[in-house]
Parts: C-alpha cells; structure tokens; sequence
C-alpha cells in the first residue's frame, strides 16, 4: 500500500541532487517539480504499476530499486530492466495514454516522486528542457531494447547469460562486479531460461575461471566471457 503526501518545495534537497536525472537540473528547476510532485513510500515487494492498467503517472525513483517485467498467465516473467535512483519509468503511458506496457514491482523499498499527466504538461511549461531528457532516455531504452532483441534471437542461453552480465556489471575498488540484488531466477526471468540452467551455466563459467560467485555478488573475472559452451 503507498503513503502519499504532497512534496513541498524546500524538502529533500541533498536527496534530489545526489541522484543522476536530477543532477543535470538547477536548483530552480528542482524547486518547480517538487512543487509538482507527490511522494510516494513503496515497501519491498510492492506492485507500483500492473501491465494492461490504465495510468498517466510518472515516477521518479529517490530511492530504491524497481524491476520492470512482463508476465504471461502461467506466472512466468521476463525482466526488461531494473531501474534506481535517478531512474524514472511510466513515461510510456503519461505520453500516449495507452495501458500500461509492463508491470513495475520493487525490490526493495522505495520512494518516487510521481507526476500526473497535467502536472508533468505543467512541469514542461515551466522547466522546458524536461522534454529533452525524457526524449533522451526513451531513445536510450529503444537501443537497449534493440540490443536485447538482438541476443536473445541471435545467441543460445550461454551468451545471453554472459551479456546480461556484463551488462550489469559495474567497476566497484577495480573489480567488475554484479552486485544487484538478483536471485538466480530473476537472472533466468532476464535472460528467458529456467532457474536450473542459468544454475548450471554461472557454475560452469566459475570451474572455468571466467567469474566468481559470492554469496551477495558475481564478480567478473575475465571479461572475454565466451558466448556459448
Ligand atoms: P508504462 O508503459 O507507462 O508502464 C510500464 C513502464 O515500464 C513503462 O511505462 C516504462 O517506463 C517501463 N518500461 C517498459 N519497457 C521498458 C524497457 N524495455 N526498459 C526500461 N523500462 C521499460
């Protein structure tokens, strides 16, 4: 269940600032969407949106960590992406007014400034280069989503699992590691493979010495990750 309460300008600057999409943003600017905006508290494990509902709503993740999926009736899910802060997401629907294209859930608990469709028309008249980044970011998720397309028709399951996790590696103290917090089974719901294959595969490229798998992470030992068995 969300706790909603109006954002009030002067509240939270640190936070707004510390997080990327914002960043690119003045003070002033800040100030307008605030003023605009709702906060909303998620627990972990909540639905923030469900795929095929009608919504106009945009969220801007503070804090917290969102994966969005799409599911069929059986209940199996394929994981699109996972978002943080400085992320936003159900800009899709806010735009075109069309139900929406996935379910968003959070992975751990949360907090969004969310703007309706007529605060965000506001926000644009107001803090006009607002357009711009949204702009940005959708041709970004369009190439990554080509991408995706990509390997999921061009490589078996042993490639898909090695791109995945390149793709969400990040340098941590020289290292590259995945430290998102992904049960084997959200990696299978990214990559389209049961849970006992992408088992077998992190396992495989660990005896290999390609990675290394911790209790919380993997780390990425040699990045030429081969693209199949
Ligand atoms: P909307 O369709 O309103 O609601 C679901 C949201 O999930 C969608 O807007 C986007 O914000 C987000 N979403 C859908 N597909 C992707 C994707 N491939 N990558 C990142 N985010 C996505």
């Amino acid at each position: 269940m969300a706790i909603t309460k109006q954002a009030r300008i002067g509240e939270r600057p640190a936070a707004l600032k510390a997080v990327p999409f914002f960043t690119q943003l003045g003070e002033g600017e800040l100030e307008i969407i605030r003023s605009l905006a709702a906060e909303k508290h998620y627990p972990k494990n909540a639905v923030v949106i469900t795929e095929g509902e009608i919504g106009d709503s945009l969220y801007m993740i503070q804090s917290g960590k969102v994966k969005v999926f799409i599911g069929d009736q059986e209940g199996r899910e394929m994981i699109l992406k996972i978002l943080g802060p400085g992320d936003f997401f159900g800009e899709m629907s806010m735009i075109d007014k069309q139900p929406r294209s996935a379910t968003v859930t959070t992975l751990e608990s949360s907090v969004f400034l969310v703007l309706t469709h007529a605060s965000f028309e506001k926000c644009v008249e107001r803090v006009p280069r607002i357009a711009n980044m949204v702009m940005r970011v959708l041709a970004q998720r369009v190439r990554e989503a080509d991408k995706k397309i990509g390997t999921l028709a061009m490589m078996d399951v042993y490639g898909r699992v090695a791109s995945t996790l390149l793709e969400l590696a990040v340098y941590d103290k020289g290292k590259m590691v995945v430290s998102e917090k992904l049960s084997q089974q959200d990696l299978a719901n990214m990559v389209g493979a049961s849970r006992e294959m992408v088992n077998r595969i992190l396992k495989d490229l660990a005896e290999r010495g390609f990675i290394s798998v911790e209790s919380k992470s993997i780390t990425i030992i040699n990045q030429e990750l081969p693209p199949s068995l």
